[in-house]
């Protein structure tokens, strides 16, 4: 058993002050060290540096690691552009982001305090990289393809990549999952064939929803950007779905869907009763011009995630949600940073499936030792200079083990 102390602890009931973990594999439990120590008394105890706040693991739940060697050969400003941009310097961008590339920003993203993230995989490269890493990955193998002609042969391929994730050890921590790239891009005949897979394997679900305005132009009337675009590369002028039919075909399964900029209220409150979430990504909603997902408006859980760095500058969840803070600069401050903390911690946990993302007893030991500068005025302010100061965070813990720090 190991004792960790800190200045503060931020747990379900929000921060607490003089109190320690106490935790094997699994937490066991929040208390004073003394009540803690009665009850261990041969327990480690580890002390953290003066100012140090404990948080559960930070979880990344939406993020493109094939896509690293990206600095500046895409084109950020607008969606359409970019994906043009995507296409052009896909094969260059593939062949450039070795295992040596993916497993430098699976540490990177370690060293920003992320202790579980969810891989959206296009072809499967990233599962060596993520079986060997000591984060908790939900690996979700992505389908795509909207053509009929070419469907069964995608839709093979995906199945192959998801019984490789599925043939992964208990020791890597990779939990298999199903991601639907987007309503433009996946022919409604395989879509509901994959959201089968996932309903019978109980496997997270991941899709891209409503992420530009081009999208919901070409899905609504078939016309804008994405017609060029689709009679360009794919020789068809006509969209394969429509928003109601692509959102139907997830109704009794919970999905975890990425962006929604665009989507109506209405739409927002079906998804919402449907038991969806949303994975808010400030930063590539910003990047691609795609606009700002109105959080004081939805009712459904989100979380806030990187997206690759195909749309991004880094893979730091404190990057991120420094971001978040400037992007909703009309929510009051404190408010929004203790809001930001939860969804990156027990709202991204519970979406995922994974028994972490809280200090409390019977979690995953997967914890985080934040180190401010000075000490807070109050605890109600914690969650701000967390994410405001925030480089690096000073100690992981993964399923009790010390992963990082000194
Ligand atoms: C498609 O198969 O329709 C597609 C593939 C990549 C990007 C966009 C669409
Ligand atoms: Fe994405």
């Amino acid at each position: 058993m190991k004792i960790l102390v800190a200045d503060y602890i931020y747990t379900p009931k929000g921060f607490v002050e003089y109190q320690a973990v106490a935790f094997d594999e699994k937490i066991h439990a929040v208390n004073s060290l003394e009540s803690l120590l009665a009850t261990y008394p041969k327990a480690e105890i580890i002390r953290t540096a003066p100012h140090s706040v404990i948080y559960p693991g930070f979880i990344n739940t939406h993020v493109h690691l094939e896509f690293s060697a990206n600095k500046t050969s895409l084109e950020y400003g607008s969606f359409m552009p970019w994906l043009d941009s995507v296409i052009a310097n896909r094969d260059e961008l593939m062949q450039n982001c070795d295992n040596k590339m993916m497993q430098k920003e699976c540490d990177n993203m370690l060293h920003s305090g992320i202790t579980a993230f969810g891989a959206i995989s296009s072809f499967g490269t990233e599962l060596e990289v993520c079986q060997k890493i000591p984060q908790r990955v939900v690996f979700f193998n992505e389908l795509i393809g909207s053509n009929a002609q070419y469907a069964d042969m995608l839709y093979g391929d995906f199945l192959e990549r998801v019984k490789a994730s599925q043939s992964c050890s208990r020791a890597s921590r990779v939990t298999p999952a199903v991601a639907i790239h987007s309503p433009y891009s996946v022919h409604p005949v395989i879509l509901e064939k994959a959201v089968t897979v996932a309903k019978q394997n109980s496997m997270p679900l991941s899709a891209h929803f409503l992420e530009s305005q081009a999208e919901r132009e070409w899905l609504e009337n078939g016309t804008g950007e994405f017609k060029n675009f689709f009679e360009k590369y794919f020789n068809t002028s006509t969209p394969v779905t429509t928003i109601e039919e692509f959102m139907h075909a997830f109704d009794n399964y919970p999905t975890h869907f990425a962006h929604c900029v665009q989507a109506t209220k209405d739409e927002l409150a079906y998804l919402s009763s449907k038991g969806h979430s949303i994975a808010h990504c400030p930063r590539s909603n910003r990047y691609l011009g795609c606009g700002r997902l109105k959080i004081e408006e939805i009712d459904l859980p989100f979380s806030v995630a990187t997206d690759g760095l195909s749309s991004n500058d880094s893979l730091s969840i404190f990057d991120e949600l420094r971001a978040a803070l400037m992007l909703h600069n009309d929510i009051p401050i404190q408010a929004l940073a203790a809001q930001l903390i939860k969804a990156a911690t027990s709202d991204a946990a519970e979406i995922l499936g994974l028994n972490c993302g809280k200090i409390e007893a019977d979690r995953l030991a997967d914890l985080v030792v934040v180190t401010l500068p000075d000490l807070p005025q109050t605890k109600e302010e914690v969650a701000l200079w967390s994410i405001i100061h925030t480089k690096k965070v000073s100690e992981v813990y993964i399923e009790g083990e010390k992963i990082y720090g000194k």
